[in-house]
Formats: structure tokens, C-alpha cells, sequence
């Protein structure tokens, strides 16, 4: 019986992606699958591209790819390439070696395997994707877009499973930064069966969250990452967003993202709260 085991969202978390390398060493998988955002959001991009690659596992390109060659090509605005506010995608960028930019650059956006498509955000676009929020009309207008019944993505870094008459959406959920309360690095394996010729189980792998930091701290990434960071440990303690909800509060209060910024912000924001109850908040205050 075939057995695929798919993976997204490792975002330069080497210990998170070992521990899933264990875990599949016991789970007789015929194949792996990466689907995008290997880089970015973490200290060990390099590693994560080396290591895959010596795997021979089969990539997309995430939207944090894409950031990272953008920042490596210098194409982005002017400013990013000198301000302290994007200090820490410049040192990610600049962690990368000639040979993983290259890799990268060659990288799809979506594999198809027989009755299964990958992609990293929808079938439409990396920078957007599918969550407990998205609606049954949105999923299954998503369905539509590929020629296959079962669409696997990530991004959103929630584990997600949509089954309906028109096919199986799944999202595997994020190795190195989940943001659905639950620190185990996770993915999914799909066995061939069911409805829609796929079965599906989300696996959780438990790792020791102290290496990361330590590798936060060893790599420079802490130190001279600033701010962002700072907010991406937090994210990994409290396996929820935090550094995008800062970004969008200073950018709607007109204040600098810096450290200056954050004692007030925390003085509104819980980390784990729901994002969209947060936003509501603010708004009257805009
Ligand atoms: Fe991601
Ligand atoms: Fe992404």
C-alpha cells in the first residue's frame, strides 16, 4: 500500500525537522514531499536545504523562499536593505550559500502525485492560505483549480482536514513554527484508500525546544535579528503568531515596529488570543 508522508513549513528549524526524520524512520513511507517555506522565520535555512536535499525529497517554493531570493537579489525596496526593521530577513538571506539559492530557485510551485496535488498556499498563489477559517464555498472553489480530488497545502501552519463531495483538503500543519497551540513539530501521511483515494493522519512529533533556542543563540540569529527575532522565539514558545499581529498594530497605529513598540503592544496583545477578536478591538481605536 503506498504511503506518502508530506511536510511543510520547517522555516530554518533543524532539531524540529531531525525529530520528524526520526519519527518517519519507523513509519514505512514510500516517498516525502516538502511543500515549500524550508527557509525564512528561522536561523537554520542552509541546513534545512542541505539536509532535504541529501534526503532527495522532492520541494515546492513557499512564499518565504520567494522573500528570502528577493532579499538575496536585492530586489526589494530600497530601504529593507538598511533598516533595523528588516535586519533579520537580510541575515536569513544572507545565511544561505550560492548552491542552496540556486536549489531554491529551481524549486516548483506545486507537485502532483496520482490523485494528490501540492501546493504551498492555494492552488493560486503562496502568499494565501487555507485555515479553519476559510469557508465550505472558498474550499471547494480551491478544489476546482486542480485537476486532482485531493489538495495538500501549508502555510497557514494550522493542521487542517476538509472532506466533502467535491474532494480532500488537507493542510499538514508546520514542522518548525506551528501556530495551532501546539509545539510538536507536525505532518501529515497519507495511505492510499478511502473516499477520495487518500486516507490521511496528522502526526505530532515532540522535540526538545531548547535546542532551538539554543542555535537562536549560538547562529547570531538573536542577536542581530532584532526585534522580528525576538517575536519568532516567542512564537515558538507559545506555538501561536505574534510577530505579524505587531507588524499590523504599529502599521495601524503609525508607530516604528522596534523595541520602543512592544511594551504597548503586549500591553493589548496576548500571545494565543484570536487574531481576528484582537483586530475587531482595535478598529475603533483607528
Ligand atoms: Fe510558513
Ligand atoms: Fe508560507
Amino acid at each position: 500500500m503506498t504511503r506518502i508522508a508530506i511536510l511543510a513549513d520547517i522555516h530554518g528549524n533543524v532539531p524540529a525537522l531531525e525529530a520528524v526524520i526520526d519519527d518517519l524512520a519507523g513509519r514505512a513511507v514510500d516517498e516525502v514531499l516538502v511543500g515549500g517555506d524550508l527557509v525564512g522565520r528561522g536561523p537554520e535555512g542552509s541546513r534545512v536545504v542541505k539536509r532535504v536535499r541529501e534526503l532527495g525529497w522532492p520541494a515546492i517554493g513557499g512564499n518565504h523562499e520567494d522573500y528570502l531570493l528577493a532579499f538575496r537579489h536585492h530586489d526589494v525596496p530600497d530601504e529593507w536593505l538598511h533598516t533595523r526593521e528588516w535586519a533579520a530577513a537580510r541575515w536569513m538571506a544572507a545565511e544561505l550559500d550560492d548552491d542552496d539559492v540556486a536549489w531554491i530557485e529551481g524549486l516548483p510551485f506545486s507537485i502532483g502525485r496520482p490523485d494528490l496535488r501540492l501546493v504551498h498556499g492555494t492552488p493560486e498563489t503562496n502568499r494565501e492560505g487555507i485555515g479553519p477559517w476559510t469557508g465550505d464555498d472558498e474550499v471547494a472553489g480551491h478544489l476546482d483549480g486542480v485537476d486532482e480530488p485531493v489538495l495538500v497545502c501549508g502555510h497557514t501552519h494550522r493542521p487542517l482536514i476538509v472532506e466533502s463531495d467535491a474532494g480532500l483538503v488537507v493542510n499538514v500543519g508546520a514542522v518548525g513554527l506551528p501556530f495551532n497551540r501546539d509545539h510538536r513539530a507536525q505532518y501529515a501521511i497519507f495511505s492510499a484508500g478511502g473516499r477520495h483515494g487518500w486516507r490521511v493522519e496528522l502526526c505530532q512529533v515532540a522535540y526538545d525546544l531548547e535546542r532551538i533556542y539554543e542555535i537562536y543563540e549560538s547562529s547570531g540569529f538573536q542577536a542581530e535579528g532584532g526585534v522580528t527575532s525576538h517575536l519568532l522565539r516567542m512564537e515558538l514558545e507559545h506555538a501561536s503568531p505574534i510577530l505579524v499581529p505587531f507588524l499590523e498594530w504599529a502599521k495601524l497605529l503609525e508607530v516604528a515596529p522596534d523595541w520602543q513598540s512592544l511594551d504597548r503592544f503586549f500591553e493589548v496583545f496576548e500571545p494565543g488570543q484570536s487574531l481576528r477578536e484582537f483586530f475587531r478591538a482595535l478598529a475603533p481605536a483607528s
